[in-house]
C-alpha cells in the first residue's frame, strides 16, 4: 500500500535555484525522542537548493517517537524493523509522487534511530534512496542476502566515545555496505551519540561531492 500516512513536513526546494542545479531532495529522519521539525535546520544548512522530506517516527516508545519499536535498549523487534521499513518506503514513493520530486536521487540524512531505519531501507528496499548520511548508526538487520547496492553513496559518521553503539557496528555495517556493492565511507569522531561541529563538516562535504 502507498500512502502519506506519516506526519511529516515537506519543504520544496527553494525557488529561485539555490546551489548546484542538480540538487537532489532529503530525506531527514529523526532520533528516538525527536520529530519532524528536528533536522530541518540541520536540512536546509547541508543542503541549501534541496526539498526536504520530514516524516515523524510512527512508533511512541512511552511518548517518544521513533520509527521501529525495540525491546530495549539495542534489542530490536526485527518483524517491526522490516514492516515498518517497508511502510517507510511506500511513504516515500507516495510523497514522491505527492510533491514531485525523483526518490531516485533521494539522499537520507538519519540520527540514530533515524540512521538506523535509513540502513535498514537501504539493505530492504534501496530502490527508494541514492545517497545516505548515516550519523551514529548501528547494526539492526543482518540479512542473508545482499540486496546491490552498486551506485549507491554511504556515509557513516561514528563517535568513538559512544555509549549507545557498540564499538564493533560501524565497521560491521560498513562492511554490509561494500559487500553489497556500495561506496561507503566510515569516519570515527572524537565524541560520542551527541552531533558535533565535525559531523555536519563531514556530511556537507559529502553532499557537496555526491
Ligand atoms: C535505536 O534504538 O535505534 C538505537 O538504539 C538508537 C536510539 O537510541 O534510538
Amino acid at each position: 500500500m502507498s500512502s502519506l500516512n506519516y506526519i511529516h513536513r515537506y519543504e520544496p526546494a527553494p525557488l529561485p535555484a539555490v546551489g548546484p542545479a542538480k540538487a537532489g531532495p532529503v530525506l531527514l529522519l529523526h532520533g528516538t525522542g525527536g520529530n519532524e521539525n528536528d533536522l530541518l535546520p540541520i536540512g536546509r544548512q547541508l543542503a541549501p537548493g534541496s526539498a526536504l522530506l520530514s516524516p515523524r517516527g510512527d512508533v511512541s516508545e512511552h511518548g517518544m517517537p521513533r520509527f521501529f519499536r525495540r525491546f530495549g535498549e539495542g534489542i530490536f523487534d526485527l518483524d517491526d524493523v522490516a514492516r515498518r521499513t517497508n511502510a517507510l518506503a511506500d511513504f516515500i514513493i507516495a510523497a514522491g509522487s505527492r510533491y514531485g520530486f525523483a526518490t531516485n536521487q533521494l539522499t537520507a540524512l538519519g540520527y540514530s534511530n533515524g540512521a538506523n531505519i535509513a540502513a535498514s531501507l537501504l539493505l530492504l528496499r534501496p530502490e527508494v534512496l541514492a545517497r545516505a548520511v548515516l550519523l551514529r548508526p548501528m547494526v539492526v538487520l543482518q540479512p542473508d542476502q545482499l540486496p546491490d547496492l552498486s551506485g549507491k553513496q554511504i556515509i557513516l559518521l561514528s563517535g568513538r566515545s559512544d555509549p549507545i553503539v557498540p564499538v564493533d557496528h560501524p565497521p560491521r555495517l560498513a562492511g554490509q555496505f561494500r559487500r553489497a556493492g556500495a561506496r561507503v565511507e566510515l569516519h570515527w569522531l572524537e565524541t560520542g551519540h551527541q552531533l558535533t561541529d565535525e559531523d555536519l563538516a563531514q556530511a556537507a562535504r559529502f553532499m557537496a561531492s555526491a
